[in-house]
C-alpha cells in the first residue's frame, strides 16, 4: 500500500495544476538538501472486476473485455514523458505496478509498458519490479508471462483462504483460486508477497491461525498483513459488518508476529514481514522518505529538489486522466511541502520501521537540522515510545503499539 500523505489542493477538480517549467522547481527556497534520495517509480492501473466493500483506493469497476489497455498505456507513457524534466539524470531504484488490479492487463500490455519505461529511464542493475495480482483474474501461465515481461516480484492479494470470510469481504475469488494463484506465483517468481487481512467479519483466532498456517505452507519470502479498517465513503462505512473486538484484534496481531517469526519472517515494518534478503525495496524507499514519481490515474508523487520537496497528484478519474495525460497535462495538484510539515511527514513513514532511522538521514531527506525535532524526541523518549543513541532513533515495543500517538508528537514542530 502507498503511504497516504496530506497534499494541499492547489486546483479545482477537473482543472490541471499550473504547468511549471523546470526553473520553477530549481528556484531558491527555504530548504537546502545536500543530496537527492533514491527515486522509485509507481504506476497505477485503476480498474477492478468489482469494487470491494472495504476499499477506498482509486479503483473503478470494469469488465475485462472493456478495458482500454492500449489507450491507458499510451496515456501513462505520455504522463511519464511530461515528467522527465523533473527527474532528469536520475536512476530508478524500483518500480511498482499497483492498483486496482494490474493483473487484469494482459502480459503483452505489461511487456509494452515496461519496454516503454526502460526506453525512457535508466534502471538500477538490480531494479526490483513488482506487479500486484489478484486471484480470480489469472489464467494458467499468466504469472510466468509477467515474469518474462520483466517483473521480478509478484504481490498476490489473497486476503484470506477461508471461503466464508472471502465472501464476507466481497472478494471475487474463492479459496481454491487463492491457493492456485499462490502456487503459481511461487513457481514463477523467486520472490513474492502475499497480502492478507485479519480481524475479518466473524473471524475467530483459530480461523486466523489457519489462514496464517496456510500462507506459510507456501514458504512465502514476504507477507503483508493488514488489520481490516473501515474507511470513510466505502460500502462498509455505510453498512458496517460485525468485526472482532479491538482486544481480539491486538491478540491476533501478536499471534501473527509469533507464527511468522517462527517461520523465519521478521516483522520489519508495522504490516510487513520478510525473510532475510526479501524486504520490499520499493516500500522501504517510501518509508525511508525517498522520492517517487507516481504516474497513472490518481497517483501521488514526492520529488526532492535542491531547495524544496514537492508533492503532486494526477487526475483521479480514469477517463479524465487519460484525456489530460494524452494532452501532456496529467497533474491535478502540485505543491511544495511546507517546511513545518516535513518532520511529521518524515515520521509518518520512518517510525513504521522496526529499525527506525538515522539522524543524518533525517537531515539529508528533509534539509532540516535535528534541532527541529529535538523537543519531540525528548518527549517521546520520556513517554517510553522511542529509544535512541547519538546516531539512530527507533520505536520501542510500546511506540510500535501506539504508533499514531508517537507520530503525532512531531505534528506541530517547526524550527
Ligand atoms: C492497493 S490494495 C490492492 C491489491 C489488489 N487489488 C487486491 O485487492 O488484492 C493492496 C492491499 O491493501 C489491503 N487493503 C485494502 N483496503 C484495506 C482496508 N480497508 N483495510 C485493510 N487492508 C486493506 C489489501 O490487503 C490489499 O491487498
Ligand atoms: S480488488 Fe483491491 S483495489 Fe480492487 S476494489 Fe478490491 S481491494 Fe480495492
Amino acid at each position: 500500500m502507498i503511504p497516504i500523505v496530506p497534499v494541499d489542493a492547489s486546483t479545482q477538480p477537473g482543472e490541471p495544476a499550473t504547468r511549471h517549467d523546470i526553473s520553477h522547481y530549481m528556484r531558491r527556497g527555504t530548504l537546502q538538501l545536500a543530496a537527492l534520495p533514491p527515486l522509485s517509480l509507481y504506476v497505477h492501473l485503476p480498474w477492478c472486476l468489482k469494487k470491494c466493500p472495504y476499499c477506498d483506493f482509486n479503483s473503478h469497476e470494469m469488465r475485462a473485455q472493456d478495458l482500454p489497455e492500449q489507450r491507458y498505456i499510451a496515456a501513462v507513457v505520455a504522463d511519464l514523458e511530461a515528467a522527465l524534466p523533473l527527474i532528469w539524470g536520475r536512476t530508478i531504484h524500483s518500480i511498482f505496478i499497483g492498483g486496482g488490479t494490474p493483473s487484469l492487463f494482459s502480459p503483452a500490455s505489461i511487456d509494452r509498458l515496461l519496454g516503454d519505461i526502460r526506453a525512457r529511464l535508466r534502471l538500477e542493475p538490480q531494479c526490483e519490479i513488482t506487479l500486484e495480482a489478484n486471484p480470480g483474474t489469472f489464467e494458467k501461465d499468466r504469472f510466468r508471462a509477467y515474469r518474462q515481461a520483466g517483473g521480478t516480484r509478484l504481490a498476490v492479494g489473497v486476503q484470506s483462504f477461508n471461503d466464508a470470510h472471502l465472501a464476507a469481504i466481497g472478494r471475487v475469488h474463492d479459496s481454491a483460486q487463492a491457493l492456485a494463484a499462490v502456487e503459481e506465483a511461487a513457481q514463477a517468481f523467486d520472490t513474492f508477497n502475499l497480502d492478507l487481512m485479519y480481524a475479518l467479519p466473524g473471524q475467530t483466532m483459530a480461523q486466523l491461525e489457519q489462514d496464517v498456517a496456510t500462507a506459510l505452507q507456501f514458504a512465502p519470502p514476504h507477507i503483508s498483513i493488514y488489520h481490516l479498517t473501515i474507511e470513510p465513503n466505502t460500502y462498509f462505512a455505510k453498512f458496517p459488518p460485525v468485526i472482532p473486538e479491538d482486544d481480539t484484534a491486538y491478540a491476533m496481531l501478536d499471534r501473527i508476529t509469533e507464527l511468522t517469526g517462527a517461520a523465519g519472517l521478521d516483522r520489519y515494518e508495522v504490516s510487513a514481514y520478510a525473510k532475510p534478503g526479501h524486504r520490499c525495496k520499493h516500500n522501504l524507499n517510501y518509508w525511508q522518505f525517498g522520492d517517487y514519481l507516481g504516474i497513472g490515474a490518481g497517483a501521488h508523487s514526492k520529488l526532492s529538489f535542491a531547495h524544496r520537496v514537492v508533492r503532486q497528484v494526477r487526475f483521479r478519474e480514469p477517463r479524465l486522466y487519460m484525456e489530460h495525460a494524452l494532452a501532456g497535462n496529467a497533474v491535478a495538484q502540485d505543491a511544495d511541502v511546507a517546511r513545518g510539515d516535513l518532520p511529521f511527514e518524515y515520521m509518518l513513514n520512518a517510525l513504521r520501521l522496526r529499525f527506525g532511522f538515522g539522524l543524518r538521514d533525517f537531515t539529508e531527506r528533509t534539509g532540516l537540522a535535528v534541532t527541529a525535532i529535538a523537543a519531540a524526541l525528548d518527549e517521546a523518549e520520556r513517554k517510553g515510545l522511542l529509544e535512541r543513541d547519538f546516531a539512530r532513533v527507533r520505536p520501542t515495543e510500546r511506540g510500535f503499539d501506539f504508533l499514531s500517538d508517537l507520530q503525532a508528537l512531531f505534528l506541530s514542530n517547526t524550527d
